[in-house]
């Protein structure tokens, strides 16, 4: 699938994990005089292509924020909404996915969203656990400091003494045990933070920040953001 050649060819070091806060839909809908929700729609839609694309850069981890533990502050209505959008689309495009080898798993507190959510989130991730190629993690009621909390419960009710508490160890007490940290952090939708989002998983992580609103994202905004990765110097704080 060729989206710009031109800035293709420039690309010549490609991030392993690549996170996305997809941002903006709200505004896209105002913009044109709907409601909310068709943003949420048109922006939701789109997701299930651009993962395709970059499972086909040969991107190994992919993670979406979806939902965020605040969202829950939005009106009744558009939660919902955006719960049943969700739920809709996971049923589709998950099914597709799994033909193309994606292994589906999620990130944050499953328990605290409604139940025919929850088991269509659950059934992707029973379709999927033995796929072995492309990792797509999605964030619904996902908080970064909420999951540093439950990691520490889980590490104390553990009784894991202080003495053995280390990175890697509490790495593996996050939700994203297994997955290795964020190299390339795109947000869309002209908002130039991080919002909780994996806040421990992006310490070294490169930010692509764009004016693009979610919906209007197009393969050739990944391909830029691909682009500034691969011309970025990562030292870690080395010299
Ligand atoms: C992002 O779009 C989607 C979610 C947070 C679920 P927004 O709904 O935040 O859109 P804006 O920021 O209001 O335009
Ligand atoms: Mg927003």
């Amino acid at each position: 699938m060729k989206a710009s050649t031109g800035i293709r060819s420039k690309i010549t070091r490609l991030p392993v994990h690549v996170a996305i806060v997809p941002d903006g839909n709200g505004r896209w809908a105002e913009q044109r005089g709907l409601p909310r929700l068709a943003g949420h729609q048109a922006g939701v839609q789109k997701m299930r292509a651009l993962v395709e694309y970059l499972n086909e850069w040969g991107i190994k981890y992919v993670t979406l924020y979806g939902f965020s533990t605040e969202n829950w502050g939005r009106p009744r209505e558009e939660v919902e909404g955006l719960f049943r959008i969700l739920k809709e689309r996971i049923e589709k495009d998950v099914p597709k996915l799994h033909r193309k080898g994606v292994k589906v798993r999620h990130l944050g507190r499953l328990q605290d969203l409604p139940a025919w959510l929850q088991r269509s989130i659950k059934q992707a991730e029973e379709l999927t656990k033995n796929n072995t190629g492309m990792t797509l993690s999605l964030a619904f009621n996902y908080g970064g400091h909420l999951e540093i909390v439950d990691a520490v419960r889980r590490i104390v009710a553990d009784g894991i003494p202080p003495e053995k508490i280390d990175e890697k160890l509490f790495s593996s007490y996050l939700y994203t045990a297994g997955l290795p940290d964020v190299d390339l952090l795109i947000r869309t939708g002209d908002e130039l933070r991080l919002s909780n989002f994996l806040i421990w998983q992006t310490a070294y992580s490169e930010y692509y920040f764009t004016q693009v609103l979610w919906p209007d994202f197009t393969k050739e905004d990944i391909d830029k953001a691909l682009l500034a990765y691969s011309q970025r110097e990562r030292r870690f704080g080395a010299l």
